[in-house]
Order: C-alpha cells, then sequence, then structure tokens
C-alpha cells in the first residue's frame, strides 16, 4: 500500500494533507508513504521532518508512481496523477458542485474520488470531519483579521486618559465556525451577539456567553434540514430576518457572516444599504466570500471600502494558518483512513454509510446520488 501525498497546487494553498504525525501512523499500519518534496514547506514543515517520520521525499512523478492512495487537500489534476495504479483512490476536497468537469476527469481516467467534504455528520464521522476542524480554526482567524484591521479596541480599558469602550461584535450564522468567532471575540474583549436560522443554536450562543438575536414572528421554521445544516428560508423570513439585522447591525462594530447552504451560493445577509447605517470604522469580515458572499460588495483577499466600513474576507481562510489548519486536516484524513483499516487486506475497506457518501466516481462512473441529483 503506497499512500502518496503531494504539494498543493492551487493559488494561495498553504496547506499540506499529511503531517510528520500522520506519516508514522500509517507506516504504523504497514503503508509506504511517499511525500512531493517541497509538500509541507508552506506550512512550516521541513523535508527532512517527512524523512524522519519513515517517509521518501522525492518529486511529484516519483512520490505518484504506483500509489493506491493520493492525498491532498484540493484535489490534484488528473493530469498530476499520472502513473498512479489503476482505480488508486484520492482523497481531498473536491468543490465537486463547483468544479464538475474534474470529477467527469476523475472518472474518465478511472480513478476512485472520495470527497472529505461529503463526510456524512455523524457522531462516529466526527473526527474526520474536514469541513468542522478546518471552518473551527477559519472562524478564529475571521476574529484575528477584523481586529486587525478595527481602528479601535476589542475590550472596554479603564485607563487614567479616559475609557475605552468595548466593541461590539455580531456573528450571522452559529456552525462550527460562527462558534469560534463567538468565543474568540468573547475572549478579545468584545460583546458579543449572533444569529443564525437553526433555532438549535440559542442555546450554544447563550453558553458562549453571547446574546441570541432571533427571528421570532416567523412561527414553525427552525431553518433545520438534513444533517444538521441549514436550509433555505420562506420569504417570509428573509424579510423579518432583514429588518431584524438592520436595527441591529447599525450598532455594531464588527459582523463576522459564516453563513452557508450546502451545494448553493451563500445566502446574502447584508446589504449595501444596511452597510450604509454602519459607523465608520466598522469591519465586516465575510468567511462566506469564495461562496459568492454573505455581503454586497465583498471582495476575495481584498479590503473593500465602503461608506467608511471594511468589508473584508479571503479566498481561503484555512490557509492563513497553515500550520494548524494542516496538523488537523492530515488527522482527519488519518482518523478516515485507519478506521477503516483491513489489517488482512493491507488497505482500506470503506463501509456503505461512510463509502457511498464520500465516494463521487469508482470504476470509471460517476456514482455520488448526490452529485447525480
Ligand atoms: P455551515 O458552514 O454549512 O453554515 C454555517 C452556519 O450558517 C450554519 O449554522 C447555518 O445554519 C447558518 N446559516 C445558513 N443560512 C443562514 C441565514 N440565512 N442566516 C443566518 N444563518 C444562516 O454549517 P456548519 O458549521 O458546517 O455546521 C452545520 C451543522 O452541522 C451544525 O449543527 C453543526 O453542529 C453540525 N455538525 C455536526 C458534525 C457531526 O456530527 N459530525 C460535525 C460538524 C458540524
Amino acid at each position: 500500500m503506497r499512500i502518496a501525498v503531494l504539494k498543493e497546487q492551487a493559488a494561495g494553498e498553504t496547506r499540506v494533507a499529511a503531517s510528520p504525525e500522520t506519516v508514522k501512523k500509517f507506516i504504523a499500519l504497514g503503508a509506504t508513504m511517499a511525500v512531493e518534496e517541497g509538500a509541507g514547506a508552506s506550512a512550516s514543515i521541513a523535508d527532512s521532518a517527512y524523512r524522519e517520520a519513515g517517509a521518501e521525499v522525492v518529486p511529484a512523478a516519483q512520490a505518484v508512481a504506483g500509489a493506491d492512495i493520493v492525498l491532498g487537500v484540493q484535489a490534484p489534476d488528473v493530469m498530476a496523477l499520472a502513473g498512479a495504479k489503476p482505480g488508486a483512490w484520492v482523497a481531498a476536497v473536491f468543490d465537486p458542485f463547483v468544479k464538475r468537469e474534474r470529477v467527469d476527469a476523475y472518472a474518465a481516467a478511472g480513478f476512485e474520488a472520495l470527497a472529505m467534504e461529503f463526510m456524512p455528520r455523524i457522531t462516529r464521522a466526527q473526527s474526520m470531519d474536514v469541513l468542522s476542524s478546518q471552518s473551527n480554526l477559519a472562524g478564529y482567524k475571521a476574529v484575528l483579521a477584523a481586529a486587525n484591521q478595527y481602528g479601535r479596541a476589542f475590550p472596554m480599558m479603564m485607563t487614567a486618559a479616559g475609557t475605552v469602550s468595548a466593541a461590539k461584535c455580531f456573528v450571522m450564522g452559529v456552525g462550527v465556525a460562527g462558534l469560534q468567532a463567538i468565543a474568540t471575540a468573547r475572549r478579545l474583549g468584545a460583546q458579543v451577539s449572533a444569529t443564525d436560522v437553526r433555532s438549535a443554536t440559542k442555546e450554544q450562543i447563550l453558553s458562549l456567553g453571547a446574546k441570541p438575536i432571533f427571528v421570532e414572528s416567523v412561527a414553525g421554521i427552525e431553518g433545520e434540514g438534513s444533517g444538521g445544516y441549514a436550509t433555505e428560508m420562506s420569504e417570509e423570513y428573509q424579510k423579518a430576518q432583514a429588518e431584524l439585522v438592520s436595527s441591529h447591525i447599525a450598532k455594531q462594530d464588527i459582523v463576522i457572516t459564516t453563513a452557508l447552504i450546502p451545494g448553493r451560493a451563500a445566502p446574502r445577509l447584508i446589504s449595501d444599504a444596511q452597510i450604509a447605517t454602519m459607523k465608520p470604522g466598522s469591519v465586516i469580515f465575510d468567511l462566506a466570500v469564495a461562496q459568492g458572499g454573505n455581503v454586497e460588495g465583498s471582495v476575495p483577499d481584498r479590503i473593500v471600502e465602503k461608506h467608511g466600513v471594511f468589508i473584508m474576507g479571503y479566498s481561503n481562510t484555512p490557509a492563513h494558518l497553515a500550520a494548524d489548519t494542516s496538523a488537523l486536516y492530515a488527522r482527519n484524513l488519518f482518523n478516515f483512513l485507519s478506521a477503516f483499516w483491513d489489517k488482512e487486506a493491507g488497505k482500506p475497506v470503506l463501509d456503505e454509510e461512510i463509502g457511498d457518501a464520500v465516494r463521487l466516481t469508482r470504476g470509471g462512473q460517476l456514482v455520488s446520488e448526490r452529485l447525480k441529483g
């Protein structure tokens, strides 16, 4: 069983799919590990660390030659897989709704594409969930980036020269990233409030010491679809939400938006007219900017100034703390493959529940029900 780890090719991608720790663990299971030279450099992992862990560190073509499994953060182009075994598995993030041609190319080449973002949200798969591990750190980084851009302090400070008042921070979307954003803003000393369409999040917001801001007037909406994800809301709800947000947002200094709906463009949560009501110098960090954006006028990797308000967002927030996000991503992949390791066969054998959820292609065919439907 040969497992290859390639250097990421996508622009701005600084993460790597294996760490020295997971290399060691895969070897302990009986695998041979081949890591492309320089694969970990932008995540602060030297080639020597992989070598010490027991990996071969070689040029890309050599790493991939004869590989049974290729690990990636963002799925490599099919051309990069030349020389891998027929039917080799590639475990990575595929962004399959957007990058459909790549999935088709994998099918045509006979590779088995395993999309890590399709990991089911079930208890036993929590340690394999790359969306959670990456969103958690992204939520943290969003608050730090916003704090850095903000020309005032977060905590209240009473000094001899006078009092500095606490920043008011509003988090929209309380999934994994939003929860970490709330916790981070609280640690920095801000007064934090938060909203979501899923009413189950109210308790979580309160337990982190923040104030829930919820639409109460539209009855019978839980906002929760399959797998704990949000659903698209009714027009009536969206209108009520917009009104509530308008009055609240005008008083905020920092807004962090994190709202996503799987397989669709991110919902628009903040309009230009609402931005115009905010105080000059306020900062909005749009964590959904790469999925179409929650905020009107947000542009990936730019700080846009509108009505005196700074609107920002990264195209790839986890890449801004690559050492930690890589370590957790690498563990997610190890937890996934090792959970299914068949000692006799000397390779992983996936079960139906998780295998069918993550597998996009097999035997030259597109097999994912989520993609077909
Ligand atoms: P996500 O990244 O898909 O969305 C972020 C948040 O935005 C969600 O809380 C969503 O409800 C919210 N949202 C969507 N549309 C909105 C709107 N119009 N206005 C305000 N908020 C809006 O969500 P994430 O972080 O992936 O988590 C989704 C759920 O999955 C959570 O309940 C989480 O606890 C659960 N989960 C379960 C896991 C497991 O059991 N293995 C692992 C990770 C998460």
